[in-house]
């Protein structure tokens, strides 16, 4: 494979380099490693302490990283077809053949799951296009041979989420871009093999936020670049909804994954969706960052009683009685460095109605959400009427949505599962930086590491690593929404 990336077996050198100085920091090798033996049984020990290994290791870890390129702006060079492997066709996976190979300038060639079952079903969603996937199935390692071939541009990495990095390190290292479902790493450790690996390799490493590209989220992007909201103070965001179903139907998630991640961890874990699209809206990364965090969780009171109740007449459910579940609301504060403030919440349990919230409030003006209907407010202290709103939304709403409305309302998430796949192609098309960047994956991804500390520490504040390395006081925005460039992908066909 050298042929294909000539720093590989430097990399290979680099990787065992830092991942012997992160064993070092026992802080992150030990407590970031949440899910596993090692922080069970380290959680007890430092409940309601201030454990400050991994403050520490974070501080000692800044000091010693060098930002050797910096892959904020990165624009890779045009790529005309972009020719793509998918890893894990799950749920999420199906939902990215759907829309892919609908994008012209797109060609699937490799699909892989462990289970071959779901490759083969993932392949007949191809059938009677012009995708001629090859299938990787029946062992844990078959998505490297995916990575390794030479004919592939873009890996998209659609696992359990505590499986991404892995997937994702080793696709860059062998000179594919990658494209990650949410979040892109569960610890600081891998936070850090996400960015160091992109900057060593110069391959884009882009999370897949896709509710940053939701109608409203989209209109608020706008507002706040246009100033609409004066200077943001504050946001208050969440994914607040039931997956409870969900996550003890034996039929719907590759062996239990979400519920064993519920039975293991604390804080959030699932931040991604609330935090994505304020993050932009705040220029984290770009003129702001994340400074450091605080989390509270409620106990848990419907999980394990689900599970009690359920093993009484179901034995499978037997070794998921007496865990230690995540408790059922987790509430964040986040304080930026320039002194804004974040409120992120996760909920997956109580029986309530989805609420995003997505509240922004501003000198100038302020805007919520959830719960629906949306609103404006132009500082007034009252919200704008439904006529206000409308003129509103005529003036702000950005170029991509108008371009791709129609021809995504069918797709996943309110159209965002498609105009988020769809721009990520237009500008490899045309050699443009994407949305979102490996520093923002891990700033975002880092939230769940970050939070379990802090729950487990009697909810003391904690640092957020600056991944950028001090860039992020010159970076410069990104997520092009008003098409200002490219922009000239066609889709094939409507759904
Ligand atoms: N952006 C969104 O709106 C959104 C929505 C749902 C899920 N997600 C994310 O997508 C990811 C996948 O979620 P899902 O709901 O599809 O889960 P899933 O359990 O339905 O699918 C995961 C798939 O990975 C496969 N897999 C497991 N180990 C593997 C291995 N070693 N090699 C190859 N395949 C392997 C499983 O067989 C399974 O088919 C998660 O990280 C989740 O957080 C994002």
């Amino acid at each position: 494979m050298s042929e294909l990336n000539p720093n590989k077996n430097d990399g290979e050198k680099t990787m065992k380099k830092n991942r012997r100085d992160f064993l070092k920091m026992t802080g992150i090798a030990g407590l970031s490693l949440a899910g596993g033996g090692v922080l069970k049984s380290c959680a007890s020990e430092s409940m309601n302490q201030n454990d400050t290994r991994l403050a520490q290791a974070i501080n000692d870890y800044e000091k010693k990283h060098i930002q050797h390129f910096n892959m904020s702006g990165y624009a890779a060079d045009k790529i005309s077809t972009v020719r793509i492997g998918i890893i894990g066709l799950g749920q999420r996976g199906p939902s990215h053949i759907k829309t892919m190979s609908r994008i012209e300038g797109v060609e699937i060639k490799a699909l892989c799951d462990l289970r071959p079952e779901k490759a083969i079903a993932a392949k007949k969603q191809l059938e009677n296009t012009d995708h001629k996937a090859e299938l990787y199935s029946g062992s844990e390692d078959e998505w490297k041979k995916l990575c390794q071939r030479n004919d592939i541009d873009l890996v998209i990495v659609t696992t359990p989420w505590y499986m991404h990095t892995e997937m994702a390190v080793y696709a860059m290292e062998q000179g594919k871009h990658v494209a990650s479902e949410v979040p892109a790493a569960g610890t600081i450790e891998e936070c850090w093999n996400l960015v160091e690996t992109a900057e060593r390799t110069r391959k884009h490493c882009m999370m897949l936020e896709n509710y940053s590209y939701m109608p409203f989220q989209l209109l608020m992007l706008s507002l706040a670049r246009q100033g609409f909201f004066g200077e943001i103070v504050h946001g208050d965001c969440a994914y607040n909804t039931s997956k409870m179903k969900n996550n003890f139907n034996k039929n719907l998630y590759w062996n239990m994954w979400w519920l064993r991640q519920y039975g293991s961890r604390k804080g959030n874990i699932y931040p991604t969706h609330g935090l994505g699209p304020i993050a932009q809206m705040m220029d984290i990364n770009r003129g702001d960052k994340f400074e450091f965090l605080v989390s509270v969780e409620s106990n848990d009171f419907m999980m394990a009683a689900k599970a009690k109740e359920l093993a009484e007449t179901d034995s499978f459910f037997e070794e998921f009685v007496g865990k230690d579940y995540r408790g059922n609301m987790s509430t964040t504060i986040i304080k930026t460095t320039q002194g804004r403030t974040i409120m992120l919440q996760h909920d997956a349990t109580s029986p309530s109605p989805h609420n995003m919230i997505h509240g922004i409030y501003g000198t100038k003006g302020s805007a919520l959400y959830d719960p629906q209907p949306p609103r404006i407010s132009t500082g007034n202290h009252k919200w704008a009427s439904a006529e206000e709103f409308e003129k509103i939304k005529e003036q702000y709403t950005p170029e991509i949505f108008h371009k791709m409305n129609e021809l995504s309302k069918n797709s996943g998430h309110g159209g965002s599962d498609m105009k988020i796949d769809w721009h990520l192609i237009d500008c490899l098309h045309n050699g443009l930086p994407l949305d979102q960047d490996v520093y923002d994956a891990a700033a975002w991804s880092s939230i769940l590491p970050l939070t379990d500390w802090s729950v487990r520490n009697n909810s003391n504040s904690i640092k957020v690593p600056d991944f950028t390395a001090g860039a992020w006081k010159t970076n410069k925005r990104n997520m092009d929404i008003n098409l200002d460039r490219g922009g000239n992908t066609k889709v094939k066909c409507d759904f």
